[in-house]
């Protein structure tokens, strides 16, 4: 595990608490699955940071990303579908706060997936603060007077390099956009579940603001908790917001804790909890 390259970001995307950085971890949990073919799914995919190194390290042969929110579905999808056109865009997009303003426009006006939602969903995604797609300014603010300015993370040649890459890879890339409940469910019959490691990011129990879509509540917090345990998912790492629901839930697996970094620019952690299903090989 320690001889793993360090990897920068694969993913186009930068996302609040994203966990790319825990793929050494993840990678070494894939490594005690069964020789041959591995998958590795992610029920609240968001960026899916981790999910796409490990996808460029060759750990696993697919990865299985799904999100209920149609944002985050789109721009995934118009990445790997449209992924010429995508880059295109990303080239010809006048980065300043005039485009800022209309594509915020179409991301508050859409809830059907479509290019131009993923597109728009992106650039608001690498240009508003801390990532943040509805509820937050451009980086630099209104007024462009701050430090950074609205382009700051914005490296075009970059990001078409990522999204080039994606394109190359679609066919190991797997995309859907259910509630995480339901694709938890389906992935019975769709994967071979001895040889898949599920990632499970949910949303916090403790409403934490607007960061993301929170399509969950208690109930579902319990649900998802019922559906992990019952022991039809082999081999699955689930990361939290330390919170008693969820200390009490899965009270009788290993919980370790986990320092998130929320936001760049304050270098603002979030203390959460890593669990593990019992499985775990040493
Ligand atoms: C904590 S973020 C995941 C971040 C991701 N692990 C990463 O590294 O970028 C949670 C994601 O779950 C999605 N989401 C919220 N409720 C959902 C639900 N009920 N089913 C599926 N996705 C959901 C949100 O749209 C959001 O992208």
């Amino acid at each position: 595990m320690d001889k793993l390259p360090y990897m920068r970001s694969v993913s186009p995307f930068r996302y609040p608490g994203g966990k790319a950085f825990l793929y050494k971890y993840l990678h070494g949990r894939i490594s005690c699955l069964p020789e041959g073919a591995r998958y590795y799914a992610e029920p609240f995919c968001g960026g899916a940071g981790s999910a796409v190194i490990l996808l460029k390290l060759n750990a696993v042969d697919e990865i299985h990303l799904n999100d209920a929110d149609p944002k985050v579905f789109s721009a995934w999808q118009a990445i790997l579908e449209n992924t010429d056109r995508f880059a295109q865009a990303i080239l010809d997009t006048p980065v300043d706060l005039e485009t800022w303003h209309a594509l915020k426009k179409v991301v508050e006006g859409s809830s059907e997936p479509s290019f131009e939602l993923g597109f728009a969903t992106f650039f608001l995604n690498r240009t508003s603060r801390s990532g943040i797609v509805i509820g937050a300014g451009p980086i630099g603010g209104y007024d462009q007077k701050g430090n950074w300015k609205i382009d700051a993370r914005f490296n075009r040649e970059a990001l078409v390099e990522r999204v080039l890459w994606l394109g190359s890879v679609k066919d190991r890339i797997k995309l859907t956009q259910e509630d995480a409940l339901t694709f938890l469910s389906k992935s019975t019959k769709r994967l071979d579940l001895e040889r898949t490691l599920f990632f499970v990011d949910p949303p916090y129990v403790t409403a934490g603001g607007r960061l993301y879509l929170n399509a969950m509540n208690e109930a579902k917090h319990i649900a998802l908790s019922d559906l992990l345990q019952d022991g039809t998912l082999p081999h699955w790492v689930l990361t939290y917001d330390d919170h008693p629901l969820i200390r009490e839930l899965y009270s009788d697996r290993p919980i370790a804790d986990l320092a998130v970094t929320y936001s760049l620019q304050k270098k603002r952690k979030e203390q959460e909890v890593l669990i593990n299903d019992q499985a775990a090989c040493a």
